[in-house]
């Protein structure tokens, strides 16, 4: 149809019609319908400063911004032709060896990486390369490589196992102990255990697996029967908090046997959705064979990520954030965010309704459950809570603790003190409301997000 002159109004014709939805759309739009109905449509979604699930960041400040703005444009593997910022890259990745302790940064390699799935992958895929060059050259088999890990890891360790071809050992949790034993990961390790992996900061209640005694283990195993099997440390939260909140404790590469951690830029580090890191304790262990030479953007262009094009906005934001924050602004901002997280658990317990499982507080995360007894369950309040726009997260724990269900919430640095005194003020309503609904248990395919899934 022709532009006719009622096109320039607001809530003009294109809001009367559906977006193109299944086929290619034959024609376009203006720019202001298009961006405003997209627009309005996401508006629909969470606030993301409310959802309270998510370890993602969700501010930064404007000059970030306006160095994402510059840096979107810049194809961050194309090295020939943006040096500068392909090596402010490489001095990030120095700077995280230097804070994880690497012995001697100038020998550790790092990379970027999309988040810490991508890190998580590249690292254990290292690992399974290096495994195998090792058997190879003692000629022994180097066909059923196996992966250790705990039940309390993310998804991605099982999505690398799967994609990989990895035979996956995960230990399932104990009952009342929701990280990993070392006695349990020694009853799973052989010569064919290609890496184990360690989580700062877990998925699941915000805990930490006790690295140091799996370190303590490995470095036994290795003198005892000569496997010399890696540690990774997931710091996908952790990375950016231990260092700052808990710096007695010692979970890096002050430890023998780590050989790679990762951490999320986009948790802990600080910077928007789509920054990870992968840090090597020493360029050795990361195998020649999975580094590429491309010449096809002009010069020589080593690679070693899944991906190749990206936007260099956030490998720069995070730049802009160590040398904006340096050390003393980190620890102030993580005392911080360590600050309310230990209110809400406090205020939470005062409640005498709820049960804090965390009370340790490895990482700003606060994970929570009803006490016996209580008139509804832990997916009725998170529902109740959405109400009010809170996006507060139900599950339950993996084997063999899939009985407990928590809540769990994220404190990052836009989560201040009065943000949680009206969390808290929702949670007692929405409690006294919930005493009284006489609701029936939440059956399964209520729980969690499938309900939002649907929606969609
Ligand atoms: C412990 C842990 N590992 C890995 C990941 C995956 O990280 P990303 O979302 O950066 O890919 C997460 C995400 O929440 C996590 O908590």
């Amino acid at each position: 149809m022709a532009n006719d002159l009622t096109d320039d109004l607001p809530a003009n014709r294109y809001f009367r019609d559906p977006l193109p939805r299944r086929e290619f759309p034959k024609g376009g739009m203006p720019a202001r319908d298009a961006y405003e109905l997209i627009h309005l449509g996401l508006k629909v979604d969470g606030q993301p400063s409310m959802n309270l699930a998510s370890f993602v960041t969700t501010w930064m400040e404007p000059e970030a911004d306006a160095l994402i703005l510059e840096a979107r444009a810049t194809n961050h593997i194309d090295h020939e032709e943006y040096p500068v910022a392909e090596h402010i890259e490489e001095i990030c990745a120095r700077m995280l060896a230097d804070l994880w302790n690497a012995p001697d940064i100038d020998r550790s390699v790092g990379v970027a990486t999309i988040g810490s799935s991508e890190a998580i992958m590249l690292g254990l895929l290292a690992h399974k390369f290096s495994w195998r060059n090792r058997r190879k050259a003692a000629g022994l088999p180097a066909d059923r490589p196996n992966v250790v890990f705990g039940a309390e890891t993310h998804i991605v360790w099982d999505k690398f196992a799967r994609y990989f071809d990895v035979e996956m050992r995960k230990i399932p949790m104990r009952a009342d102990h929701y990280v990993m034993h070392p006695d349990d990961v020694e009853a799973q390790i052989d010569e064919n255990t290609i890496a184990v992996g360690a989580v700062l900061g877990t998925t699941f209640i915000g805990e930490n697996d006790p690295i140091s005694e799996i370190n303590d283990l490995l470095v036994r195993i290795k003198a005892e029967k000569g496997w010399d099997i890696p540690l990774h440390v997931d710091g996908a939260s952790g990375g950016f908090i231990a260092p700052f909140a808990h710096p007695e404790e010692v979970w890096d590469f002050r430890l023998e046997q780590v050989k790679s951690i990762n951490a999320s830029g986009h948790k802990y580090g600080m910077v928007y959705p789509g920054i990870g890191w992968l840090v090597f304790r020493d360029r050795e262990d990361l195998p020649e064979d999975l580094v590429f030479e491309v010449n096809y953007l002009g010069g020589a262009q080593p690679t070693f990520t899944f991906n190749f094009s990206r936007a260099s906005a956030m490998v720069q934001a995070q730049y802009y954030l160590f040398v904006r924050l340096g050390f003393s602004g980190y620890k102030a901002i993580v005392g911080n965010m360590m600050a309310n997280a230990k209110y809400l658990n406090e205020k939470l317990e005062a409640t005498g309704r709820f049960e804090i499982l965390n009370p340790g507080l490895a990482e700003p995360v606060v994970t929570f459950r009803l006490k016996e007894g209580a008139a509804f369950d832990e997916y009725h309040l998170a529902d109740r809570l959405r109400m009010n726009g809170w996006i507060v997260p139900a599950y339950t724990l993996p084997p063999n603790a899939e009985d407990v269900r928590i809540l769990r919430v994220v404190v990052r640095n836009d989560f201040s003190r009065d943000k949680a005194d009206m969390l808290l003020v929702n949670i007692a309503e929405a409690c006294e409301y919930l005493d009284e609904a006489n609701l029936p248990p939440t059956p399964p395919k209520h729980q969690g997000h499938e309900k939002q899934r649907r929606r969609c």
